[in-house]
């Protein structure tokens, strides 16, 4: 595969949500009669909002932290990206990635990576009401994030900030408006088969966060296992371990290596955007956050 193969960036609308053209229209379809397992665990998120970092964090719970174990794999198989063929739009007999989940072994709980929205996801997910892990970000950390991923995935493109910013305040870019994304999520993080997580408290307290999956995934875990899922987990350490950065799978889509200065993992962290976003914009996505979330009770802060 080479560059010009990946289609992240180029567009098309499936039920009025614009994926990019590698989640292949006939994979959608498929996904309306994925069989979902009763010991499924999915992870999903608005791109851009901390899935790699909360997968890597459900991988190590379910791997009992057994690091060793856990790295002998990277974190795109170990979580395979449900609706995701990369290189598919334009390979057509590419494997498809819902296709090799149907045939995961039985014996061990399948990690699924997903960034559909509640109505697009595979419906029996909430007819049997598999256990779904949600991660939610500041949008301004988000529009920034996300314009740094497009630019590490389609180079050639030349995308410029600016029209980006303004994708996302209409919500054409991929994935849809992220405030429904958001709320749908939000509305729903009462029910007990749903984690609604924040990026922002991830970062505040991660060995939480960890004990917070451990327990929804009904895992009981000395303080030792707590305490090596948090260390592997860190930014810092999961930059550098090839098995967690998703640069190492990247490379190998691209066929080349990312340039120097770009990574997937950025910066990580909260509050990025006051350096990247200017005045108005900021300003912007303010006022089109507090209109768009009025009434429904989720917020951000710094908005
Ligand atoms: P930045 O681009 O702001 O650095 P996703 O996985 O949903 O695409 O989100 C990617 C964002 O999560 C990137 O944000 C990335 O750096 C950040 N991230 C990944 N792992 C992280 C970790 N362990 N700690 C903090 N942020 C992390």
């Amino acid at each position: 595969m080479n560059a010009d193969d990946v289609q992240l960036h180029e567009s098309y609308e499936y039920e009025g949500v614009c994926l990019p053209n590698d989640v292949l229209r006939s994979t959608m379809d498929d996904l309306k009669t994925f069989h979902v397992r009763q010991d499924d665990v999915f992870v999903d998120s608005f791109p851009k909002s901390g899935t790699t970092w909360t997968l890597e964090i459900a991988s190590a719970v379910l791997h009992d932290g057994d690091i060793d174990a856990l790295n002998t794999t990277h974190n795109f198989e170990r979580g395979p990206f449900l609706e995701m063929t990369v290189g598919g739009h334009q390979n057509r007999d590419l494997p498809r990635t819902h296709k090799m989940l149907a045939e995961a072994p039985m014996s061990s709980p399948r990690l699924i990576k997903s960034h559909l929205p509640v109505q697009l996801l595979p419906p029996q997910v909430w007819k049997k009401k598999v256990k779904v892990i949600y991660v939610i970000r500041n949008p301004k950390d988000v529009v920034v994030s996300y314009f740094h991923h497009y630019r590490l995935f389609a180079p050639r493109d030349n995308l410029q900030f600016d029209d980006h910013f303004e994708m996302f305040m209409e919500g054409t870019n991929h994935y849809g408006k992220w405030w429904d994304h958001d709320i749908k999520f939000y509305q729903r993080r009462h029910l007990d088969h749903i984690l609604f997580l924040r990026f922002e408290e991830m970062k505040n307290d991660l060995r939480g966060t960890v004990k917070q999956i451990s327990e929804f995934l009904g895992k009981s875990f000395s303080d030792e296992i707590l305490d090596a899922i948090t260390d592997h987990c860190t930014f810092e350490n999961m930059k550098k371990n090839p098995m967690a950065n998703p640069d190492t799978m990247i490379k190998e889509f691209l066929g080349k290596d990312i340039p120097d200065g770009q990574s997937f993992m950025r910066k990580g962290i909260v509050g990025g955007w006051k350096t990247s976003l200017s005045k108005a914009q900021s300003k912007a996505l303010g006022d089109v956050c507090r209109e768009k979330l009025k009434g429904t009770g989720l917020s951000f802060d710094d908005i």
